[in-house]
């Protein structure tokens, strides 16, 4: 449910465009969290990114660095971030699951500190595992299970299973020397249950923050109570989001939230959105109702997927020119050019 509303929530409001604004030139950069980018989209932290393509991160860092914008790096990734930071200079963001293993999450952010990461990203809409029925289905696991389905699958993409092989053994870099996966397999469900931190609060998240001493985002804010309450702590940032429809079935669609909660906090701290995010229009639409930059997640991970670096890098490119003509037909050419006022309601969503 939540998945398909992320995407139709876009449809709930117009475009109004202005004419006649001399709009030869457009420019599409902006600030988020003190960090300047090239674009108002950011590639969200997503896990395991070396199992859609062996490439994995590495491709997602390259492609923002070419765009001139910021990427996530997850606690699951499957490159480290150190050799990230040390390979790209674009901002990196780290995502952070809060462990029940307090050592474990000092030395995380310690880590992201020494690799000379700026910005610090705690999800927080994780408390326990979605319901991934899925996952259940498939019996998806980290290393993968070989059953009759997963040995179908690898004879059908026989590229894929020759990469897998071939490059260097899968692994969680950021967790690697925290869990012990041989023998064992980790499903995602199981790394939420056993490992996450169900009894997380806002002292702890207190705490970190002062501990981290840097921009910090929350992702995964829905309500303007939070909303509130995180700017009151010192956020530098949040992020309204849903996880993509992952979590919480039936939650509300980022978007739809929106303008509630930048009505509210805006004024204090950055508030960014993610979910559902396609074309070049639903940025502006975010964009008019105030978030200063907009998460994408399955638009980079399919094409990441499908062609590895030069997938997200098409993707990008097709972004950066949906912005572009989407700008010159609103009539701006800054991203401050857009406001409330292109925005009208379509009549019968009212
Ligand atoms: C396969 C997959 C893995 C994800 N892994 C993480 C993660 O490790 N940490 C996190 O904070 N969000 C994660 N997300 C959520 C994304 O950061 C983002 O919030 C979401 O994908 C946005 O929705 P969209 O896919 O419709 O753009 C993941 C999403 C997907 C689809």
């Amino acid at each position: 449910m939540t998945l398909r509303r992320n995407a139709a929530s876009f449809n709930a409001v117009d475009l109004v465009p202005n004419v006649l604004r001399g709009v030869a030139d457009v420019d599409l950069s902006t600030t988020v969290m003190g960090q300047d980018i090239a674009l108002p989209v950011y590639l969200s932290p997503t896990a395991l990114q070396r199992l859609f393509h062996h490439q994995g991160e590495r491709a997602t860092a390259a492609a923002a660095e070419r765009f001139g914008t910021m990427f996530g790096v997850s606690s699951l990734g499957t490159v480290s971030m150190e050799e990230l930071a040390r390979k790209h200079s674009n901002p990196q963001v780290y995502q952070f699951y809060f462990h029940k293993d307090r050592g474990l999450n000092s030395a995380m952010m310690q880590r992201a500190k020494a690799a000379g990461i700026k910005v610090m990203m705690l999800t927080v809409d994780s408390i326990t595992g979605g319901n991934r029925e899925r996952d259940l289905r498939t019996g998806f696991s980290i290393p993968f299970r070989l059953t009759p389905t997963a040995m179908a699958q690898f004879a059908l993409k026989p590229a894929y299973g020759i990469n897998y092989l071939r490059h260097e053994k899968f692994s969680l870099p950021q967790l690697d020397a925290h869990i012990d996966m041989k023998g064992d397999t980790l499903t995602i469900g199981r790394y939420f249950s056993e490992m996450l931190d169900p009894s997380l609060n806002w002292r702890d998240v207190e705490a970190m923050l002062a501990e981290w001493g840097g921009p910090f985002c929350l992702k995964g804010v829905m309500s303007v109570e939070d909303a509130r309450r995180a700017a009151a702590i010192g956020c530098s940032s949040i992020v309204l989001s849903n996880h993509g429809g992952r979590q919480l079935d039936g939650s509300r669609a980022a978007f739809d939230q929106l303008d509630e909660v930048v009505q509210a906090v805006g004024d204090r701290l950055d508030v960014m959105m993610d979910g559902g995010v396609t074309r070049g229009t639903h940025v502006l639409k975010a964009l008019a109702l105030g978030a200063k930059a907009v998460g994408l997640g399955r638009y980079y991970l399919f094409p990441l997927a499908a062609a590895g670096q030069p997938g997200i890098e098409r993707a990008l490119a097709q972004m950066n020119a949906e912005l572009l003509r989407g700008m010159r037909l609103m009539g701006c050419s800054k991203l401050s050019d857009l406001g409330h006022d292109a925005l009208r309601y379509v009549p019968s969503e009212r």
